[in-house]
């Protein structure tokens, strides 16, 4: 089998490629073909005098999304995406497909949801996927490279890890039983037998709202390092994230190009992550404490004053370009230059006017933060917005924080850390140093309201041989979301699970 991805390896040669048509457009005698065969999209051109009347009878007909084995030789064309196009000779087609119902026109989101199935097959659709899946490989990369051990974590599980408010229940042969939400637990055990480990599987987390960085099935990788203290976690973690967005960057220009991702600032990601206390963060997000000269609130009130003046310069240009269109006797190319250019006002307008909706939303959380909170959607956007790569906060009280971390020198707060993604991106690492003591674990669980019989495993591995020991938790859709800036997180798994989303 021949792939579009290897056109240049073929340039001069007759080759066959199968695949699917993306577009078609007819000329005189002719018919041009974008083909699509998942490692890439060429044009392949039939002219009616070089092939045999059915055939061009046959492609002539081709509709979107028809499946075709398409030869012909393979010719250099600077003006082709990919630089290549294909002079067919000879077409087989094997199923010419009903009317697709992703046509080009823009669709809603719900409509596009319902067809996710079908819409993998989008070019966007295809890069983010393509990222997708040079995160994955540079995420084993990384971590086989580093010495690390991959072990999975069982997905039914008879305790909480992360609490009991958003556990999925199932049954488990008559018992009751819980759909994992974190391999950490089992990951510390595993830790205590191989030193370094990684786990990479589905987590479930019955989130019973709808937000964009909430799934109900996600994947989780979560590294668990023995003898690691929260510094070298953190070391670890920031290297980790340099390594695999750095990956994304060399190898993925393609399909960062197709989804039209500005990547000044994932390309900041060599810059070190500032590492941030807490009680320190709260201060920023409430305006206390600035940043490089950047205080969040009068960032936010000036944004707010832009976005307003910003929206009113819009209105006024469509109202202008409209004027135009509807002028008798002009051209049509400039009817389409304007068509085309309100268009993407329409579009801009959307976006300043959820911002024009969530920034005073977001004014009054930052002025309201009470310290001692865990953050909201809502301050990890006025905090991240204050800088370009991501950042550490660590030492959190540990009230909020989950039962197994450890307590920090100062016992109001405990070794844990969470990386916030720029560009208002928030948490995509949750992590830190696991509690050692095995009295204040116990004291801990029954806080918690947790069952101790279930966690008796758990104590053992503080009762044999305990050591230090840290690690954390990426979520891979929240890491996909941000390198490819996607709106929601849906977007950056194949068949999203969510809430009020079970199909397809
Ligand atoms: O911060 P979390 O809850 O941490 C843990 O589960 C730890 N046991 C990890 C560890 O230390 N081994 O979740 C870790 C990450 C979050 O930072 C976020 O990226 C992602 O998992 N995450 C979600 N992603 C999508 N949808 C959800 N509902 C998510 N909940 C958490
Ligand atoms: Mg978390």
């Amino acid at each position: 089998m021949r792939y579009i991805k290897d056109l240049k390896s073929a340039e001069g040669t007759e080759i066959t490629l199968k695949g699917w048509v993306a577009n078609k457009r007819t000329g005189k005698g002719l018919v041009f073909i974008i083909l699509r065969d998942g490692s890439g999209i060429c044009q392949c051109v039939v002219t009616e005098n070089s092939i045999d009347q059915d055939q061009f009878n046959q492609a002539d007909k081709l509709t979107l999304e028809s499946s075709v084995e398409i030869t012909g030789m393979v010719v250099k064309d600077d003006r082709q995406e990919g630089g290549y196009e294909i002079q067919v000779s000879h077409i087989h087609v094997y199923q010419v497909a009903e009317e697709y119902p992703i046509a080009k026109k823009a669709h809603g989101i719900e409509f596009l949801m319902d067809n996710r199935h079908l819409w993998l097959r989008s070019r966007r659709q295809w890069a983010i996927m393509k990222i997708r899946n040079s995160i994955i490989f540079a995420i084993h990369e990384f971590f086989q490279q580093e010495g690390f051990v991959q072990m999975d974590a069982p997905i039914f599980t008879g305790n909480a890890c992360e609490g009991t408010t958003n556990l999925f229940e199932t049954e488990f042969y008559d018992m009751p039983a819980y759909l994992s939400q974190s391999g950490q637990l089992y990951g510390e055990a595993m830790a205590m037998a191989m030193g370094k480990i990684y786990t990479f599987g589905p987590t479930f987390r019955a989130e019973k709202s709808k937000t964009r960085r909430h799934l109900s099935e996600f994947w989780m990788i979560e590294p668990e390092m023995a003898f690691y203290d929260l510094d070298q976690n953190m070391d670890l973690i920031e290297s980790f994230l340099k390594f695999v967005v750095g990956k994304v960057l060399t190898q993925c220009e393609v399909e960062l190009a197709v989804i039209e991702r500005d990547t000044t600032i994932l390309k900041n990601i060599v810059q070190t992550f500032p590492r941030i206390p807490y009680a320190d963060a709260v201060k920023m997000i409430k305006g206390e404490l600035d940043v490089n000269g950047k205080n969040s609130i009068i960032t936010l009130e000036e944004d707010l004053a832009k976005v307003s003046a910003r929206i009113d310069e819009i209105n006024a240009e469509i109202v202008d370009r409209e004027t135009k269109i509807a002028t008798p006797g002009l051209k049509k190319g400039e009817v389409n230059f304007h068509v085309t250019k309100v268009a993407s006002l329409r579009e801009e307008l959307k976006d300043c006017e959820e911002n024009q909706k969530n920034i005073p939303q977001w004014l009054q959380s930052a002025r309201n933060f009470k310290d001692g909170e865990d953050f909201g959607g809502s301050d990890e956007t006025v905090l991240t917005r204050l800088f370009d790569t991501p950042i550490m906060v660590y030492d959190w009280p540990h009230e909020v924080k989950a039962f197994y971390l450890k307590r920090s020198n100062d016992s109001r707060y405990a070794k844990g850390v969470d990386v916030l993604a720029p560009e208002g991106y928030g948490e995509i690492v949750g992590g830190g140093e696991r509690e050692t003591d095995k009295d204040l674990l116990i004291s801990k669980i029954k806080e918690h309201d947790l069952p101790m019989e279930s966690f008796e495993w758990y104590l053992d591995l503080r009762r044999y041989g305990s050591v230090p020991h840290a690690g954390f938790g990426l979520g891979l859709e929240r890491l996909v979301a941000w390198v490819c800036k996607l709106p929601h997180v849906r977007e950056s798994i194949p068949f999203p699970r969510m809430y009020g989303r079970l199909l397809p």
